[in-house]
């Protein structure tokens, strides 16, 4: 069976991608390789702080893994908060207070276009490989619905008359940056790795 990493400490992403994977391929967390750290994202991109994390584990433990990195991109505000999505208005501040600072620099903008996306970064024997998941949208006025986290509220997909926080998860999962990503990735380990 082949073992891979998840370098992550969120136990929802854990489960959810474990579900999706072929019975011949069992993820391990972190805490399975015995790592309880975080890993210092310092990088300025969504995609290089994906390949950090996933190389950081590859380079001290060996193992084959991926790792994650997403974040919303604004087109108007010149694709911030981007890597910052998490730590906008702040570090350790909430998804409220983060909501509430787009809101605002938002304020009378018409063009109000943004992107979900997520970046997988897989190390894998000698190679890197990333997959990268895009969900289109628009930002609204207020926020509306209580489902998911961080910027859902405000994030109406394309062609929806919903924000992802109204839309059930399996329904957002479907159509998200990380439900596309992820189902790259899966496909990847399920068929690329019957080669080599
Ligand atoms: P992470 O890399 O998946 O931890 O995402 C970084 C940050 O981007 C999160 O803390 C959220 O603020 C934002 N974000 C990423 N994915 C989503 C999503 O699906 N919905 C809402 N916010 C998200």
């Amino acid at each position: 069976m082949l073992k891979i990493v998840f370098a992550t400490n969120n136990l929802n992403k854990l489960n959810e991608i474990q579900a999706l994977m072929p019975d011949s391929i069992q993820v391990l967390s972190l805490k399975d390789i015995n790592f309880d750290d975080d890993i210092e994202e310092t990088e300025s991109t969504i995609e290089g702080n994906a390949v950090l994390k996933a190389q950081y584990i590859k380079k001290h433990y060996g193992y084959d893994v991926f790792a994650d990195d997403s974040g919303l991109e604004v087109v108007t505000l010149d694709n911030q908060p981007g890597v910052f999505s998490a730590r906008y208005a702040g570090n350790h501040r909430s998804d409220t207070d983060n909501i509430a600072l787009l809101l605002k620099n938002m304020q009378g903008q018409t063009n109000r276009k943004a992107r979900f996306k997520t970046v997988i970064a897989l190390c894998i024997g000698t190679e890197v490989h990333t997959f990268i998941g895009i969900a289109e949208g628009e930002i609204t006025q207020i926020p509306k619905g209580t489902n998911g986290f961080g910027y859902d509220p405000i994030f109406k997909p394309e062609g929806y008359d919903q924000t992802f926080a109204e839309l059930s998860a399996s329904e957002k999962n479907g159509i998200s940056h990380r439900g596309k990503a992820v189902k790259q990735l899966v496909e990847f380990l399920s068929f690329g790795n019957k080669k080599s």
